[in-house]
């Protein structure tokens, strides 16, 4: 090869990696006169051909005009694309386009409360339990010291499925399931769905229990409330008052309610704790023996307490919720925020 066309091959190189950097048709166009234009390079290599000896103008002149027509061919072919949209673009896919980012997901508040509910009683060694939610009429209601008939029953709009099925009103048939299978000591909790005939803004027909179960020798009044208490200070992450309420369920003797001063108003009364200061937000008593009784443990030896609270509830005045549908309706705008 001349050193002429080794010059030629110089300026295609160089045109070609120019042409890789280009990002739009301007800068395209830039090169093509650069290159090609009347005065471009690839011009005056073939206007001083003839300042070459008459032996070797032939072969430069074919190698350039070959040169000459790749270059054109390739400016073309950059202008074209780089004037085409990415995505109609013949792959179908433009590589310079910033990625999609995938949308995250978000927990649902309910499932966040219930894991911090279930999460603080675990650190204080209590393990999780579940039981069926469509359950007997003995495991929901006989086995727990509410016979047929019993006006305690009314407590509980129930849903039938048939004379003996029901679903399940509350977690506590979970407690029984539990006795049945296992010899005390025994420290549980037991999160899961429930359902009542019920629907207002504070109702839903399904909602979520957390039921808590001790057994051991031993156990008082006052380690109820020790537990209780700490469970309450954790879950609503500040000092707050709590009272336990004398009250009456037929599983627990003797039962009390627990309510906190009302995390809106401090105690000074208004329209979210009915103008009483308080909020009530579980139940809970000592195990009555008759329960003990029905899964055979020896009431002579042991003795416990149990507790059962509101998921809704406790999610609605730890975020200050106003309406219990909010939680069910699906509104990623809602969901989003927790
Ligand atoms: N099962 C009761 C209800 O659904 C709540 C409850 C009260 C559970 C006292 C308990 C308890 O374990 O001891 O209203």
């Amino acid at each position: 090869m001349t050193r002429l066309n080794q010059t030629i091959e110089a300026i295609k190189s160089e045109a070609l990696a120019a042409l890789d950097q280009a990002g739009d048709p301007e800068a395209v166009k830039a090169l093509s006169v650069k290159y090609l234009g009347r005065k471009g390079l690839v011009t005056l290599f073939l206007r001083n051909i003839t300042a070459l000896p008459p032996e070797e103008r032939p072969a430069a002149g074919k190698a350039a005009n070959i040169i000459k027509q790749e270059l054109e061919a390739s400016f073309q072919a950059a202008e074209k694309r780089l004037s085409t949209p990415g995505d109609q673009q013949e792959s179908g896919i433009d590589v310079t386009l910033p990625g999609r980012p995938a949308p995250v997901g978000t927990l649902h508040p309910l499932t966040r409360i219930n894991r911090r509910i279930c999460d603080i009683f675990n650190r204080m060694g209590f393990n999780i339990a579940e039981g069926p939610e469509v359950e007997n009429d003995y495991h929901n209601f006989e086995a727990l010291n509410i016979p047929k008939n019993h006006p305690a029953r009314d407590m509980q709009d129930t849903f039938y499925v048939s004379d003996n099925i029901v679903l399940r009103t509350h977690t506590s048939p979970i407690q029984v399931r539990i006795m049945e299978k296992h010899a005390p000591p025994i420290r549980v909790v037991a999160p899961g769905k429930v359902y009542r005939c019920d629907s207002d803004l504070t109702h839903t027909p399904m909602f979520h229990q957390v039921e808590g179960l001790l057994v051991d020798t031993n156990v008082s009044f006052g380690d109820l409330k020790g537990i209780l208490t700490a469970f309450v200070q954790e879950v609503f992450d500040v000092k707050t008052s709590l009272r336990f309420r004398p009250s009456f369920f037929p599983f627990t003797e003797p039962s009390a309610e627990v309510d906190i001063l009302c995390v809106m108003c401090r105690g000074k009364g208004c329209k979210v704790c009915s103008h009483t200061g308080w909020l009530e937000v579980m139940g809970c008593g000592m195990v009555h023996p008759a329960v003990f009784e029905n899964v055979g443990y020896d009431t002579s030896k042991y003795n416990g307490f149990a507790f059962g609270m509101g998921v809704e509830r406790i999610a609605m005045l730890h975020y200050g919720i106003n309406d219990i549908r909010l939680f069910f309706e699906g509104d990623v705008r809602f969901l989003g925020q927790f």
